[in-house]
């Protein structure tokens, strides 16, 4: 309970993440941290009150002039009675507002009002971001000691266009509530840490690969969740069309033979988590221009060589990292083939789980999986991949403190 007794002022702008905010009550709820909802007027066009303060436990203040409200606690008390503002989404026309030292509405006068830190996730269309005004109010707004966090690099939700303007994640903002409100609570700071995620390439030719169906989520979570505990992380990912995570180092490869070098090249290391679907095997002789086809005649069989076994190296290796958690993509006996793999691969845990096409889990946004150590099996229930990483980040800190 990293935030227990912390009160948190949550203010909720305008805008389509929103809907993310839910999550972000929650989240800062199960840490132990109370949360007082403030809604603008464009944000209840998105998400409910009733819905805002069931999640928060809270009544949900919506507005400046309300006799109630202002009787119940009023503006001031409530910028004050806080231990750290957050406002998630910020919209550009809040932070607008705030840059101006304007108040004309509950969220704005709290704003103006407090004295403690404040944190933004800002959200937005990528063309709003960029916009010459915004870029000036975000330099006024860091230049007073606001805190930031993101926006990030992706996909908008609700025109598909790519660029930066979307919110972090609910589980990004709640650690830099955690590094704001309890700076002790990094318990992996220090300790260097190395992940592998996503598909490998195996070139055939200039233009043909063998490839697999992995996506990187697992992998890019578990690397953001190990540094937003205090690691230092270097991620080496495949191929994938996800963005890097923040606050670590990716190195980009494309085979295994080139992720083994990278893994290699980021020892010596405390923590190992192989989450990469390694292709098994490269292409001999791979063509250095494209195979054309010769009419009338077969193509000609593809000679295969297995490829280095990344995970098995790193948990016999010399350097080995102290601990090495190693994952087992299954279609089927997913408690056996993960034990066997635990001994072959020299691995502490396996993180076990059933790829089956049914499960979705390939390429999906939640997993289910099984841990397996020598001390036995541990089953967690359907979870987020973003809850599995950190659940499993945890796991790993506690570990290495001896915990
Ligand atoms: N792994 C690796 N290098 C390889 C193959 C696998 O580092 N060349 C790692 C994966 O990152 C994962 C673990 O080994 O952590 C198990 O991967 P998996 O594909 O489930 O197992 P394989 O060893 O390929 O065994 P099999 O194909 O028989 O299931």
């Amino acid at each position: 309970m990293e935030l227990a007794g912390k009160r948190v002022l949550l203010i909720i702008s305008g805008g389509i993440a929103a809907y993310k905010s839910l999550d972000l009550i929650r989240r800062l709820r199960e840490r132990g941290a109370s949360v007082r909802p403030v809604m603008s007027r464009a944000a209840q066009e998105f998400i409910t009150p009733l819905a805002v303060g069931a999640l928060a436990a809270s009544h949900v203040y919506t507005d400046l002039f309300s006799r109630e409200d202002e009787q119940d606690v009023g503006h001031i008390r409530l910028a004050r009675d806080c231990d750290l503002v957050v406002v998630a989404p910020a919209s550009a026309d809040l932070m607008a507002k705030m840059a101006h030292g304007l108040a004309d509405d509950l969220p704005s006068a709290v704003l103006l009002a407090t004295d403690r830190p404040v944190l933004l996730a800002p959200a937005m269309n990528p063309v709003m971001w960029n916009a010459a005004p915004t870029r000036r109010n975000i330099e006024t707004l860091k230049a007073d000691g606001r805190h930031m966090i993101g926006p990030m690099r992706g996909e908008m939700a609700e025109s598909g266009e790519a660029g930066t303007g979307r919110m972090a994640e609910p589980l990004e903002i709640v650690a830099a509530v955690v590094s704001l409100l309890a700076p002790g609570e990094r318990p992996l700071a220090g300790r260097r840490a190395i992940v592998t995620s996503g598909p490998t390439h195996e070139p055939i030719d200039p233009v043909r690969y063998i490839a697999n169906r992995s996506s990187g989520k697992q992998g890019h979570a578990i690397a953001a969740a190990l540094a937003r505990l205090g690691a230092d992380v270097t991620l080496v990912s495949g191929p994938v069309t996800i963005a890097d995570p923040a606050g670590l180092r990716t190195i980009h490869v494309e085979t295994a033979e080139q992720m083994l070098e990278a893994v290699l090249g980021a020892l010596p290391a405390d923590i190992a988590v192989m989450v990469a679907a390694v292709a098994d095997w490269r292409v001999v002789g791979a063509a250095g221009q494209k195979i054309k086809k010769l009419p009338g005649s077969a193509p000609a069989p593809l000679a295969l060589a297995e490829n280095p076994d990344i995970l098995k190296t790193i948990g016999h290796h010399a350097e080995r990292p102290t601990y090495v958690v190693g994952f087992a993509a299954e279609t089927q006996d997913v408690e056996e083939n993960g034990r066997r793999k635990l001994q072959a691969k020299g691995a502490d845990i396996i993180v076990a789980n059933d790829v089956s096409p049914d499960t979705g889990i390939m390429g999906g946004d939640r997993n289910r999986v099984k841990l397996i150590s020598k001390a036995g099996v541990e089953e967690w229930p359907d979870l987020g991949k973003d809850e599995v990483a950190a659940r499993l980040a945890s796991r790993i800190a506690a570990e290495l403190s001896g915990g």
